[in-house]
């Protein structure tokens, strides 16, 4: 049994097959951001009967466990859609979802992918907060809103899972908006060893949030955070950085092993 589900904006039919096809996204893309597992690229789509410049997620597979599980999982593209319509119903900048399809085969995910909305004229976070010309002022402003972000996420006891400085996007009018949603869980129970391991993901600085350092974005952020509670999170948070750093070198290790 074939069978597709929508959500969203009704797109053409020959809009739905093009979009199936990895081949077809690549060679018609105006730009392609990714191309890894997932193809993540900037097209001209006919939306509600308008031509409209969006950007589409087509979402591939990583290992074939998730394959093998797939008919009892939602795809990651509609974890996208929902978790999209999710944050922006508490006022977390997300871009906005346009329409979402999956393809299944006896129930097994085959193509799914997201069309959004595109950010225009934006920076990641992480090129902003690494540039050495640019004002401490502006880069503490983009942090708060992290934080304030973060904390919306956590008191609806989700976890995005992927909190890089690269998934945050910093528009021309200092928007900031969070992207690559389909690793959010919600939790049944989040302690504060989980959310300060959520924080110190951000790589925000090299100091391992020490007393002797003023201008720590790691202060800036759990100010935001936590507001009057923040200093009593400083030894969880300190934790959860050194956790996190032990976890980067992990991963460069394995890699350097895979390739010799
Ligand atoms: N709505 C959007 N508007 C403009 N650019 C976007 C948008 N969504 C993603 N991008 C660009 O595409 C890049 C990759 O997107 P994203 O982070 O979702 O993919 P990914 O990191 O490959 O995902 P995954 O971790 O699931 O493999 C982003 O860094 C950003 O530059
Ligand atoms: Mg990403």
């Amino acid at each position: 049994m074939f069978y597709k589900v929508h959500q969203g904006v009704q797109l053409d039919s020959q809009t739905v097959e093009n979009l199936r096809s990895r081949k077809w996204i690549k060679s018609n893309a105006i730009r392609v951001y990714k191309n890894k597992v997932n193809i993540v690229a900037e097209l001209k789509l006919k939306v509600n009967g308008e031509d409209k410049h969006v950007v589409v997620k087509y979402f591939g597979w990583r290992n074939t466990v998730s394959f093998i599980l797939s008919p009892f999982m939602r795809s990651r593209a509609q974890k996208t859609f929902d978790h999209s319509l999710l944050l922006l119903a508490n006022g977390i900048r997300v871009p906005a979802p346009i329409a979402v399809y999956t393809f299944r085969r006896f129930g097994f995910i085959g193509e799914n992918f997201i069309v959004m909305e595109k950010i225009r004229d934006y920076r990641l976070a992480r090129e902003v907060i690494r540039d050495d010309n640019e004002s401490l002022e502006r880069k503490k402003t983009i942090v708060r809103e992290i934080g304030r972000i973060i904390r919306k996420i956590h008191e609806i006891n989700y976890v995005h899972n992927d909190l890089t400085l690269g998934n945050f996007l910093v528009d021309a009018d200092h928007n900031v908006y969070l992207i690559d949603l389909n690793r959010m869980k919600k939790k049944f129970f989040l302690s504060w060893q989980r959310k300060m391991y959520e924080l110190a993901k951000l790589n925000l600085c090299s100091c391992d949030l020490a007393y002797s350092h003023k201008d720590c974005l790691y202060v800036e952020l759990l100010e935001e955070y936590s507001g009057d509670k923040s200093k009593k999170l400083y030894e969880l948070m300190r934790k959860a950085i050194r956790k996190n750093r032990l976890r980067r070198k992990a991963k460069k290790l394995l890699r350097w092993r895979k390739k010799v």
